[in-house]
């Protein structure tokens, strides 16, 4: 690299929690106008050096160095003002307010001591303008999708003017094309001086973008070597400190009765005409390019969202499902795509979240056996191998991809008949990718049925039995295991669009 100015170094940074000794003796050191990539297992402590940086946490030993000058950061406000912005993994916003509020916030343009809302409204119209997105400044967070809110945090830090900008898991919620329209925004900040902290589970992309890797392991940083000097084989090595074979265990279960029929389900512009089936034994794909509808889908199976009309039948019996409790009563159970809205408590004890869907199971004959949800949450997490200190350990202190396991534990627990998961890898490191493969395989064997939605082809075609590919709220194929590649798959994916543009032209 021609240039190789450091602008920010971390010297022997140390971090404890109760419990956990998060960073160890850990060095750092970030070169101006590149991307330097840190890899690592779930709970390795990434998260919690890049808010060390940003000053959420202090260390309690260690010291930190901008352009050479030894700094203190006691805050993310005292981060930015040093030139520090970051892009957070679990995402930070306040779903009740506007669009506009939130890209001001801490930070509101004003006229003679109050907030100018002119300005505001503005300023946001110019951003949105000016990066092609197509929202209003003042639509509510809350009815913005994952994948709408992730541009816009991007876009708030990216247009922040900062120097050193922090992306925790950026990609981890948006399409295809927003992750190009990251990338080159990515290549213009560098070129402007900018250094990128870049966080990601997905090999691919980190071969993509990065100067350098870093990869930590267990709260220490093993190893730093330029990119060139790395292979995507050595750096999972070093993240799990043993060699990754065969990532999709894929096992042969008989298949049995038909478990779950859905047929014609529609919501008028949302999904259409939707039939599939779900047979004990399988583990059913649902892949299409994001926003194709498959979550909407798979929301009003579980009662989250209305359909209307259409049926679910469930072994052999027609049901109705109007709400989340009817579903559960079902058998069906739903691993939500946004672990921070829908997913957990973060209040709550990492015990008191694995349990909640199955209360039944801990209080009976009219009292609370805390002996009984003791086993069952040490079970449960142990089954999923959740790294935590302890189960009265808050949730919300839990990496992001311990977070998600302790969700998939809470939903094997109550044992459903149908477990529907959107995106169950997401965040999630490749040694526990793997683990929660061989736990839908398990799970499959029992004679139960597994949907699963996601937007990783090779995991679908790694171990599904069939996938249906969703194209503008239509099923558009159904593909079994000899039909599936990724050419297929998105040939489907945009059939139905190219059928929408046609028409259109005519
Ligand atoms: N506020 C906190 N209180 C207690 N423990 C914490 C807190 N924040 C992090 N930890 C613990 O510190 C360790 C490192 O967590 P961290 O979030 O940095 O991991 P990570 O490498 O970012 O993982 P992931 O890939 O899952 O996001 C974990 O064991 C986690 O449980
Ligand atoms: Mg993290």
């Amino acid at each position: 690299m021609s240039n190789t100015q450091t602008v920010l170094e971390l010297q022997h940074i140390s971090k404890s929690f109760p419990g956990v000794k998060a960073l160890d003796d850990v060095n750092f050191a970030l070169k101006k106008g590149t991307v330097h990539v840190l890899c690592g297992e779930n709970g390795a402590g990434k998260s919690t050096l890049m808010k060390i940086i940003d000053g959420i946490y202090q260390a309690d030993e260690g010291d930190l160095f901008l352009n050479g000058n030894r700094v203190e950061i006691k805050s993310p406000i005292q981060a930015k003002a040093n030139g520090i912005a970051m892009i957070f993994q679990e995402l930070s916003y306040v779903p009740d307010m506007t669009l506009e509020e939130n890209l001001c916030l801490g930070n509101w343009p004003k006229k003679n001591g109050t907030i100018d809302w002119k300005s505001v409204r503005k300023k946001t119209k110019d951003l949105l303008a000016q990066e092609g997105l197509p929202y209003a400044p003042d639509v509510k967070l809350r009815s913005l999708s994952v994948s709408d809110i992730q541009m816009i945090e991007i876009l708030k830090a990216v247009h922040y003017d900062a120097r050193i900008i922090i992306m925790d898991e950026p990609t981890s919620a948006i399409t295809t094309k927003e992750v190009a329209v990251l990338f080159k925004k990515i290549a213009e900040l560098k070129a402007r001086g900018t250094s990128i902290i870049y966080i990601s589970h997905k090999m691919e992309e980190i071969f993509q973008i990065a100067d350098e890797i870093t990869v930590f392991r267990d709260g220490k940083s093993v190893i730093t070597k330029d990119v060139r000097d790395w292979t995507m084989d050595q750096v999972v090595e070093c993240m799990v400190g043993r060699k990754i074979e065969n990532q999709y265990p894929k096992e042969t279960i008989s298949i049995g009765d038909e478990i779950l029929k859905v047929e014609n389900l529609s919501q008028p512009g949302i999904f259409n005409d939707v039939n599939f089936n779900v047979h004990a034994g399988e583990i059913i794909g649902f892949a299409g390019l994001m926003g194709a509808g498959r979550t909407e889908i798979m929301r009003a199976v579980f009662g989250l969202d209305p359909y209307s009309s259409g049926t679910i039948t469930v072994k052999g019996k027609q049901v109705a499902i109007k709400n989340v409790r009817q579903a559960i009563k079902n058998g069906i159970a739903m691993l939500t795509e946004d672990r921070r809205r829908t997913g957990i408590v973060p209040i709550l004890s990492v015990k008191y979240n694995t349990t909640l869907a199955s209360m039944n199971k801990i209080i009976y004959g009219g009292r609370l056996h805390p002996d009984v949800e003791n086993k069952l949450s040490t079970d449960a997490c142990k089954s999923m191998n959740v790294k935590t200190p302890n189960l009265d350990t808050k949730i919300a202190n839990l990496s992001g991809g311990n977070q998600q396991k302790v969700i998939l534990a809470k939903w094997l627990l109550c044992d459903p008949d149908i477990l529907i998961t959107d995106e169950p890898t997401r965040g999630i490191d490749v040694g526990a990718k793997r683990e929660i493969y061989e736990l839908m395989n398990t799970f499959a064997a029992k004679g139960k049925g597994i949907i699963m939605i996601s937007s990783e082809l090779p995991e679908l075609i790694g171990i599904c039995d069939r996938i249906y590919v969703v194209s503008e709220g239509r099923i558009a194929g159904m593909l079994s295991r000899s039909e599936f590649s990724q050419e297929s798959i998105m040939q489907l994916a945009v059939s139905n669009m190219e059928h929408t543009e046609e028409v259109a032209s005519k």
